[in-house]
């Protein structure tokens, strides 16, 4: 059966190939959201009153910006940044901030 190897590195491909596409995704969101903004390039915050973004890891992120959309995590600031963003764009930024 040499096919069964085939399949699962196809499979694999594919996986780490859609992680990727998110990532970069996230990227282009995270500049066009204005995230940059306050939270900076890499995660790296422009001033010390916004959280260092940069090492948390995309589970983290994720619940959070979830949470501020719906108001499970009251922030003034962060619930409006949060309101106009899909879930896609939740995951995507999730999948990128994950890896700064
Ligand atoms: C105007 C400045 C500003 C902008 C723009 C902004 N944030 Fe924030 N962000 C904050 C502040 C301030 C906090 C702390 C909020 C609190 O706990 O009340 C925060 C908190 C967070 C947290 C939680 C961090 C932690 O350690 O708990 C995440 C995740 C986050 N922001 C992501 C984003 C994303 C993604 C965007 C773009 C859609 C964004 N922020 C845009 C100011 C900003």
């Amino acid at each position: 059966m040499k096919l069964i190897p085939t399949v699962l590195f196809a499979a694999a491909v594919a996986v780490s190939g859609q992680a990727m596409a998110d990532a970069a995704a996230g990227k282009a969101t995270y500049a066009a959201k204005g995230c940059i903004g306050c939270h900076g390039a890499g995660g790296v915050p422009v001033a010390p009153t916004y959280p260092k973004l940069k090492g948390l890891d995309a589970a983290f992120i994720k619940k959070n910006l979830t949470d501020f959309r719906s108001g499970a995590r009251p922030s003034p600031v962060m619930s409006a940044m949060s309101a106009g963003l899909s879930d896609a764009d939740i995951d995507n930024l999730a999948d990128y901030i994950g890896t700064l």
